[in-house]
């Protein structure tokens, strides 16, 4: 009998999705309207739960799947899973570790540019037809050079080191900040975030959120200061949210570009309102590229822990 597992998430590379098929009995918790009583019924059952990293799990459904060995996060923020209870338990969770960090990466350039440069608010001008109303080029305000900005990165992992080198060759200075400082790494380091914000004309934020909610508050954003911009590709929980808002509203920040937010898939509409703000839909993992390296990874993961080995991506076992 194949073994069963519960997706709490849906998966986009149909390839992936076959090969799961034919070796487990997948119950795709998200195609369920009544999700409560799927979880009753087959809760016994399930030996592996694929779930996203914004997702992850709660401890209550944990403690309705008895025969849980499993929890193969389809990314690699690990901040939705409680990792302690889960060691206790003896159930491996695992994360795609290097998969996506070219993607987030290349976004969160892409962010940057785009809001320095006004590309969004651009492309609105000229769709909307607006472009002859404005009787020569120059009417249109002009943007702001992103080459050579001083970039500050929250959070040196891969994300935040793969960021860093990819602003090097735009000539950028950078600057960071971490739990420590980094011996192999050129750039300067800055223990405190404040400091790091007004030594910036940038921040990007590309830390985990474990320990770091609202970590991105009023007195950050007033010392990164009214021509600054704000680029968050990791989590919404970094920053208190209402501060950000009041920040861009009052012009003591230039500018945002947001992959991420508090409460998703719901975008306060403040913020959709605003010209100076670039959004995405937590998309800097999804290309085919990355989500079928993730995809690989998540099954390699579901075969190493129920073929009775340690995965080798497991944070708990
Ligand atoms: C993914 C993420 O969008 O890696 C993470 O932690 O949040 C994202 O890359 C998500 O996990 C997709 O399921």
């Amino acid at each position: 009998m194949k073994p069963s597992i519960l997706q709490l998430n849906p998966i986009l590379i149909p390839a992936i999705n076959e090969r799961l098929s034919a070796l487990y009995t997948v119950h795709r918790l998200y195609e369920h309207e009544d999700k409560q009583a799927l979880v009753r019924e087959i809760g016994g059952t399930i030996r592996g739960v694929i779930s996203g990293g914004h997702t992850g799990i709660s401890n209550d459904l944990m403690d309705k799947l008895p025969a849980l060995q499993v929890v193969a996060i389809n990314g690699v923020g690990t901040d939705a899973v409680d990792l302690a209870y889960a060691r206790e338990r003896g159930i491996a969770v695992t994360a795609t570790f290097g998969a996506l960090t070219d993607d987030v990466a290349d976004l969160a350039i892409g962010f940057l540019i785009a809001t320095c440069r006004g590309i969004c608010s651009g492309d609105r001008i000229v769709r909307a037809g607006l472009w002859p109303s404005h009787p020569h080029p120059g009417a249109i305000p002009l943007s702001r050079r992103f080459s050579g900005m001083r970039i500050g990165i929250v959070g040196m992992g891969r994300v935040g080191r793969a960021i860093a080198t990819r602003v090097t060759a735009f000539g950028c200075p950078i600057s960071y900040t971490d739990l420590r400082a980094m011996e192999d790494l050129p750039y300067t380091f800055f223990a405190d975030l404040q400091q790091l914000a007004r030594d910036s004309d940038a921040l990007v934020l590309a830390a985990s959120a474990d320990k770091a909610e609202g970590i991105i508050n009023a007195a950050v954003l007033d010392a990164l200061g009214k021509d600054g911009y704000l680029v968050n590709i990791a989590r919404g929980k970094l920053v208190n949210e209402p501060d950000l808002i009041a920040a861009l509203q009052e012009g003591r920040i230039a500018g945002a570009g947001l992959d991420v937010f508090v409460d998703e898939p719901h975008v306060p509409a403040s913020l959709r309102g605003m010209d100076q703000v670039v959004l995405q839909a937590h998309r800097a993992s999804a290309t085919i590229e990355t989500r079928t390296a993730m995809g690989e990874m998540v099954l390699a993961s579901l075969a190493q822990a129920l073929s009775g080995q340690r995965p080798e991506h497991s944070l708990t076992t």
